[in-house]
């Protein structure tokens, strides 16, 4: 099984927790989009009804309006039953590290509130600690990126800004606001580095999801593994 066919087989699992009369945060990225789509061969085939989606980002919402999968916002609903999406790192306390797509600050605001949070990784994502292998990407307000990053040294983080593809100018978030990766030693504490990150003046939203995460449906060379 390689990481492609892992991706499938936990978006493929995650359809075990959707029944029919519910509202489902969608999440960004290229796992997701796997579960859309999948979520979107049941609906068409009539084996779930009533089924609304909430997404993340743009690209969730395209997606899932390319496959007919039918779609609200946030303030449109009531409560979310379940909220299924990607991450970057995964530790063996369910905390995670996410933000590779810049979605990050409207994924926590829906996972936050949703039921049930479902998380979507394959092996290569599990970490014996945050910030093992991926920065901590930090959503700020453009005019305070750059006394963000000094503000970011304190910690001994080795922080960029993030660039476009081009590298001719910053990535712009769907808030307007700029990316900053942050590459610290070890997170040794999860929720408090989340908070931590958060009193920075001009910082939007961190990537460190703490305590959110209910269900991590692991993909394996041996198959779908589940930590709860
Ligand atoms: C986007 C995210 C993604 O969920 C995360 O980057 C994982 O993406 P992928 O499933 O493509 O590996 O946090 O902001």
């Amino acid at each position: 099984m390689n990481v492609e066919d892992m991706k499938k087989a936990v978006a493929k699992e995650a359809l075990r927790y959707i029944e029919d009369d519910m509202v489902i945060g969608l999440g960004t990225g290229s796992t997701t989009a796997y579960f859309i789509q999948f979520l979107s061969e049941k609906i068409q085939k009539g084996e779930l009804e009533e089924i609304y989606g909430v997404p993340t980002s743009y690209q969730a919402k395209i997606l899932a309006m390319e496959y007919g999968v039918p779609v609200v916002s946030l303030d449109q609903v009531d409560a979310i039953d379940v909220a299924v999406d990607g991450a970057d790192e995964v530790d063996p306390n369910l905390n995670l590290i996410k933000g590779r797509g810049a979605a990050l600050t409207m994924e926590k605001i829906i996972e936050y509130r949703a039921g049930t949070f479902i998380v979507l990784v394959d092996e290569t994502k599990l970490v014996d600690y945050l910030c093992q292998k991926m920065p901590v990407p930090i959503e700020v307000i453009p005019a305070a990126w750059k006394a963000i990053l000094e503000e970011l040294s304190i910690f001994n983080a080795e922080a960029e800004l993030r660039m476009g593809k081009k590298k001719d100018g910053p990535v712009v978030t769907e808030n307007g606001n700029f990316i900053i990766d942050a590459k610290f030693q070890r997170i040794e504490d999860p929720l408090d580095m989340e908070i931590e990150l958060n009193t920075i003046p001009g910082v939007v939203e961190n990537g460190i999801f703490a305590d959110i995460a209910d269900i991590v449906l692991v993909g394996t060379k041996e198959g779908v593994k589940k930590m709860e």
